[in-house]
């Protein structure tokens, strides 16, 4: 993404397998906050000196650090292990386009578990005047097709109530491509079958993790939004009432 891109509008991060997937459910599942940290070194020093209950979380690769409590799969954050905790979390691509986000007026963190929710936040955020940037984290600076599929997902949320002239050229493809997916006879077997065709999918079948996709298709199964506190620099959870798009 160049840079300053999003300087002044609305950023929803989209990693979905699996950063994005795995910071809603860290908050869903209890954690008081999440640190997103770009570096590994960085991580460290700040769980070491954040007071209170922290875990350390993240992959390289998509495995867990060596010395970190937990790697990257959302199957990991459980409400056990999660309650009342800060997670502090490095990941490849994710954690660095939050970070590349920051000229943002508002970060969110978006997936297809949390697409109508994130959508709404966005446009109440947005309030009809600032733009709203989907993120899409990509794999090693190339946008990855999972994570398009999911800014369809949010656009096809977002643009329910209103008209959409004025997506961009990559947003109406993403859209189109997401209703064209969420109109076929199964939707959820259609969306696995996608992510599994997807550069970071095949990763994680090839990582023997497949099951993760299947938790990250689960389309609308959060109302959490993560929401970037530019001064602390945590992500806290937004909730959005059911109904409410504000
Ligand atoms: C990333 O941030 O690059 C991904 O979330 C990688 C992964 O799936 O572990």
């Amino acid at each position: 993404m160049p840079p300053g891109v999003t300087d002044g509008g609305i950023a929803v991060v989209i990693d979905v397998l699996r950063a994005s997937t795995t910071m809603i459910t860290a908050l869903a599942r209890g954690a008081s906050r999440v640190i997103p940290v770009a570096d590994v070194g960085e991580a460290r020093r700040i769980a070491a000196t954040t007071p209170g209950p922290v875990v350390l979380g993240g992959e390289r690769g998509g495995v867990r650090i060596p010395g970190f409590d937990l790697g990257n799969s959302p199957r990991e954050y459980s409400a056990d292990r999660m309650a009342g905790r800060t997670l502090v979390i490095t990941t490849t691509n994710g954690t660095a386009a939050l970070h590349a986000s920051r000229g943002a007026r508002e970060i969110l963190v978006g997936a297809m578990v949390n697409r109508t929710a994130a959508a709404d936040l966005a446009r109440r955020l947005a309030g009809g005047a600032d733009r709203v940037h989907l993120v899409c984290a990509g794999t090693d600076g190339r946008v990855s097709a999972e994570d398009v599929l999911a800014a369809g997902a949010i656009l096809d949320a977002a643009v329910v109530d209103g008209p959409d002239e004025e997506l961009d050229d990559a947003a109406r493809r993403a859209l189109d491509w997401y209703r064209r997916v969420a109109t076929s006879d199964d939707t959820s077997a259609r969306m696995i079958a996608e992510f599994r065709r997807s550069p970071g999918g095949s990763n994680l079948i090839a990582l023997g993790m497949e099951a993760d996709l299947e938790v990250a298709a689960a389309i609308d199964s959060s109302q959490v939004v993560p929401r970037l506190d530019l001064t602390s620099g945590s992500l806290r959870r937004a909730l959005v009432p059911a109904g409410d798009s504000g």
